[in-house]
């Protein structure tokens, strides 16, 4: 019988070497080695004809900076469709660039209900528009900023959809205490020594009253939430018990 995975990713890029970032440490490398996914890369440049195997060509219109040459680019997401064990019309072909939606905590999950995903990392100016018209579901940008190419965003895709898998880390709280699991950034983190540069670590942390650290916590994220990111307050739906956290946040603040 073949390997069920949980996630099974073939990422078209010219520079699969990146990879082993994503592949070879930590919670990624362990969800691998435990058969929950699998990352299988596919270089553009395997599929070059030509003698010198080019992978860029020139712009129509002229200007500066190069497109990714469009015949490796297909023939290598050819392989990376047939590499995949679902149906085309079961896989999913993303593209990173930075002129993709915005990535954030919702489209991650939205995302997760994919089993068979294709990435495509372009380089240099990009991909040929009607490649994307014609090969790509989704094109997804992490942030406001352009980077060299599509594999750091590739990995950072990946790591957010790896992490939430079951089982891929340790202990199952800590993925749903996650910053942004419940719509709010994570509350401060503690540990040895008690006393750090005659800062104390708050008091409440060492009661060992379970409901009054929880109630800390959730207090601290409310908190930071409010006074870092409170376009992401206006998203969720407070309970009576949060709502009263903050106001007890925000009057000990004054
Ligand atoms: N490629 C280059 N910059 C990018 C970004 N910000 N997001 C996704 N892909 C990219």
């Amino acid at each position: 019988m073949t390997q069920e995975y949980m996630l099974q990713a073939a990422v078209v890029t010219l520079f699969p070497e990146m990879f082993v970032a994503l592949t070879q440490s930590g919670i990624s490398r362990r969800a691998i080695d435990k058969g929950l996914v699998d990352v299988q890369c596919f270089n553009p440049r395997d599929y070059a004809m030509d003698k010198h195997r080019t992978v860029d060509d020139r712009p129509y219109g002229g200007g500066p900076g190069m497109v990714m040459r469009v015949q490796p680019l297909q023939d290598a997401l050819q392989a990376a469709r047939n590499y995949l064990p679902m149906p085309k019309d079961k896989q999913r072909v993303i593209y990173l660039s930075p002129q993709g939606r915005r990535l954030d905590r919702q489209s991650i999950n939205t995302l997760a209900q994919h089993k068979n995903l294709v990435l495509i990392a372009g380089r240099y100016e990009g991909v040929d528009e009607r490649f994307i018209e014609d090969e790509v579901d989704e094109e997804w940008s992490i942030g406001d900023y352009v980077l060299s190419g599509g594999e750091l965003p590739a990995m950072v895709l990946l790591d957010a959809l790896i992490r939430r898998l079951p089982g891929a880390i340790g202990d199952a709280k800590s993925a749903e205490q996650d910053s942004f699991e419940n719509g709010l950034l994570d509350c401060a983190h503690y540990t040895r020594p008690e006393i750090l540069n005659g800062r104390k670590v708050p008091e409440v942390l060492l009661s060992g009253d379970h409901k009054r650290i929880e109630n800390w916590r959730m207090k601290q994220a409310l908190g930071r939430t409010a006074d870092r990111r409170p376009d992401l307050l206006e998203k969720i739906k407070l309970t009576d018990a949060q709502e009263a956290l903050l106001k007890e946040y925000l009057q000990e603040q004054k």
